[in-house]
C-alpha cells in the first residue's frame, strides 16, 4: 500500500490517497480544538491514542455487523480505510444529559434519555455546525429519506454495541458523535472516527470525565484518561 498525494486535512486528522482509488490512509493528529477551534493546543500523543482507541471500536462495530470505512489499523497514527463520500451531517447520540443540550434546551444535567436522544448538526465549520432536524435535512438535499432511516438505524445499534462494551470497562457512555460516508457501491458506513474526542466517557466508579471534556473544560491530564480508555477496552 503507497501513501500518495493529501486528499484532506482537518482540525485532527489528514486523509491521504493511496495507490488504490477506493482506499485512504487517515493519520491521526495530536492538535486538540474545542468551541469550534476557537480553543486550540497540541496534546502530545493524543493522536496515537485516538487511532488505537478508534481501531478498537471500528473492529468492534464490524464484529456485530455494523458497516464502517475501517480496513486495518497501519502504525501508531495511521488506519487505513475505504475511501468514503462523507454524508455532511453529524450525528450525536445522547443517553445522558450533559454539554450543549443542556445549555441549549435548560434540561438539567444528568437528566437520563430513556429511548437515547438522538440529533442532527450540519457539517460546517464555518457555520459552526448549528443544530438541524430531519426537515432541514430533507430541504438542504444533505441526503434522502431512506439514507436517514439507515443512519438513525445505524446510529442507535451503534450506541447498544458501544454502550454495553465500555461498560464492562467501568465506563459510562453518555454520548457521541458520528459521521457517515457512502461507499462507492452506495452503502452507508460509519465513518470518521470514534473516540474519547468524539465520545463523552464517564467512569462508572468516580464519574471522572475520561475524554475531549478535560480540554474542553481546563481539566488537565488529558492523554492520562485516554491511556486508561484505552486499557480498560484492551481487555
Ligand atoms: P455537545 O454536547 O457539545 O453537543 O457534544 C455532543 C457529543 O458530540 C460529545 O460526545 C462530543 C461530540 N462532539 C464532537 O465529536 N465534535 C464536535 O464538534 C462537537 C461539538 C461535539
Ligand atoms: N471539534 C470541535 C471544534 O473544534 C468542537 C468540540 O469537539 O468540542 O471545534
Amino acid at each position: 500500500m503507497e501513501k500518495k498525494e493529501k486528499l484532506y486535512e482537518g482540525k485532527a486528522k489528514i486523509v491521504y490517497a493511496t495507490d488504490e482509488k477506493d482506499k485512504v490512509i487517515v493519520y491521526f493528529k495530536d492538535e486538540a480544538t474545542a468551541f469550534n477551534a476557537q480553543k486550540k493546543d497540541v496534546i502530545e500523543g493524543k493522536g496515537i491514542l485516538n487511532n488505537k482507541i478508534s481501531s478498537l471500536f471500528f473492529q468492534l462495530l464490524e464484529k456485530n455487523n455494523i458497516p464502517t470505512h475501517f480496513i486495518k489499523q497501519l502504525s501508531d497514527r495511521e488506519m487505513l480505510t475505504y475511501h468514503v463520500k462523507i454524508i455532511p451531517i453529524e450525528v450525536v447520540v445522547r443517553n445522558i444529559a450533559t454539554g450543549s443540550i443542556v445549555k441549549r434546551l435548560g434540561i438539567s444535567e444528568k437528566t437520563e434519555f430513556n429511548p437515547p436522544l438522538i440529533e442532527f448538526y450540519l457539517k460546517n465549520d464555518a457555520l459552526g455546525d448549528p443544530i438541524i432536524c430531519y426537515e432541514h435535512i430533507i430541504a438542504l438535499n444533505l441526503t434522502t429519506d431512506e439514507d436517514i432511516k439507515i443512519i438513525k438505524d445505524l446510529a442507535l445499534r451503534v450506541n447498544k454495541v458501544l454502550r454495553e462494551f465500555v461498560e464492562k470497562a467501568n465506563i459510562i457512555l453518555v454520548d457521541f458523535k458520528l459521521e457517515f460516508g457512502k461507499k462507492e457501491d452506495g452503502t452507508i458506513v460509519v465513518a470518521d472516527e470514534i473516540s474519547p474526542d468524539t465520545c463523552r466517557f464517564w467512569d462508572k466508579e468516580t464519574g471522572e470525565r475520561m475524554d475531549k471534556d478535560r480540554f474542553r473544560l481546563n481539566l488537565g491530564d488529558l492523554t492520562k484518561y485516554y491511556e486508561e480508555v484505552l486499557k480498560r477496552i484492551e481487555k
